[in-house]
């Protein structure tokens, strides 16, 4: 409240300020990088990442398949061509055989990509030490969306620093927010001022209103960014909360046929949302039924992102699953089927938190009954 008062007081309600200045540095600096332009939302950051890498009609985007439409969309601003690359099984990031195969139909096709957008899912890091060095065998930049990830980190290297371009959200529900917004980073400080410049209009620097190319309105106000600075105060404490929801998940799950997604060692998460892995051989058990049991108690629970290959929208875009042969639909399309997003709001007290593990191993003895009886009848 008082940074968010300081830009009354100042009259530095819009469009910039103080607060946007310090939000940027404060929030590059936490992430390790040289720059961070403070926008609308992490939807346009991936924008102006795909313009800065010279992203236009025609060209060919990579993208992780298991995500969120924010991640891809701004590919079809551009009236570029999606093509969608499957995940691995241990983290549900980009599947570096499944990259390295596109790569070398793309650069035997003479079509290498623009860009890869690399997603950090759920608040966990992708496998940069595999997926960075591929894409710099073929010269192909990577925008790294950290959405979700802000504050995790992969072998002590903060997520949104790996890729030549980064992108955090602060939307609502993200880890930190502004109620909305996102952040370009990136080390290069002419890429920052060109984002700067696109998004607040591309007006050329005259005293009068002239453009030479064409802007966006996509800058964050001086109030949102106070609410930001006040958000990053309160950073390491959501992480230690979201940690500990997803570690009381793990302890009490650990009995049933499901695993929750966990940081594999050298990884640190920030488990943005606590995600529950139902195995499907092992149980009649299916993401609907634990949804609709937690939904009869008043508690939402979520479906894992639908993955792109399955969109209606995207349906005519190349797929490259990870295993071609074994599983042609893509791990994706598997973790789609079975995974659930558990209610991992760091406002949840214990005692909720146990109510839904309750609801939950109720799923798992129910149907279990269910099951013996028919098998005895
Ligand atoms: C993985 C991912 N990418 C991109 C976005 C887009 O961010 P925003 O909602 O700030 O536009 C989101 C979230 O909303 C997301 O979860």
């Amino acid at each position: 409240m008082s940074y968010i008062e300081q830009a009354f007081s100042s009259n530095w309600i819009a469009p910039l300020g103080e607060n946007v200045d310090v939000f940027e540095a404060e929030t590059a600096a936490r992430v390790s990088r040289g720059h961070g332009v403070a926008l609308s939302a992490g939807t346009h950051a991936i924008h102006l990442a795909l313009k800065l890498l010279g992203v236009g009609a025609g060209d060919t985007v990579f993208c992780s398949a298991l995500t969120f439409a924010g991640s891809c969309n701004p590919i079809l601003y551009e009236r570029a061509r999606p093509v969608f690359i499957d995940c691995e099984e241990t983290t549900w990031n980009m599947a570096p055989a499944a990259l390295s195969a596109a790569l070398r139909q793309a650069a035997a096709a003479r079509r290498l990509p623009k860009a890869v957008i690399v997603v950090d899912l759920y608040g966990q890091s992708a496998d940069y030490d595999a997926l960075l060095p591929l894409c710099r065998e073929y010269g192909v930049p990577v925008i790294e969306d950290a959405a979700e990830a802000f504050g995790a980190e992969l072998r002590g290297r903060p997520c949104g620093s790996f890729g030549a371009l980064g992108v955090l959200s602060f939307n609502g529900n993200k880890i930190i927010t502004t109620s909305g917004g996102g952040m370009l980073l990136t080390d290069d400080g002419d890429m920052a001022g060109k984002a700067r410049f696109w998004a607040t209009q591309a007006r050329d620097p005259v005293p009068w209103y002239e453009h030479t190319e064409i802007g966006y309105n996509y800058r964050m106000s001086n109030i949102l960014a106070g609410i930001g600075r006040g958000q990053l105060l309160c950073l390491g404490e959501r992480l230690r909360q979201k940690k500990s929801i997803h570690d009381r998940y793990a302890a009490a799950l650990i009995g049933v046929p499901a695993a929750v997604l966990t940081a594999p060692p050298g990884y640190s998460s920030t488990y943005w949302l606590s995600v529950l892995r139902l195995d499907l051989a092992a149980s009649l058990v299916r993401p609907p039924d634990i949804i609709a049991a937690l939904a009869a108690r008043g508690i939402e629970a979520r479906r894992v992102w639908k993955p792109m290959q399955l969109q209606p929208v995207y349906a005519a875009c190349p797929f490259y699953p990870s295993d071609e042969q074994t599983e042609p639909a893509g791990i994706s399309a598997r973790l789609f089927a079975s995974g659930v997003c558990l209610p991992s709001d760091t406002k949840m007290t214990a005692a909720e938190q146990e109510e839904v593990i309750d609801i939950i191993l109720g799923c798992f003895r129910h149907f279990y009954q269910k099951y013996q009886k028919i098998s005895i009848e």
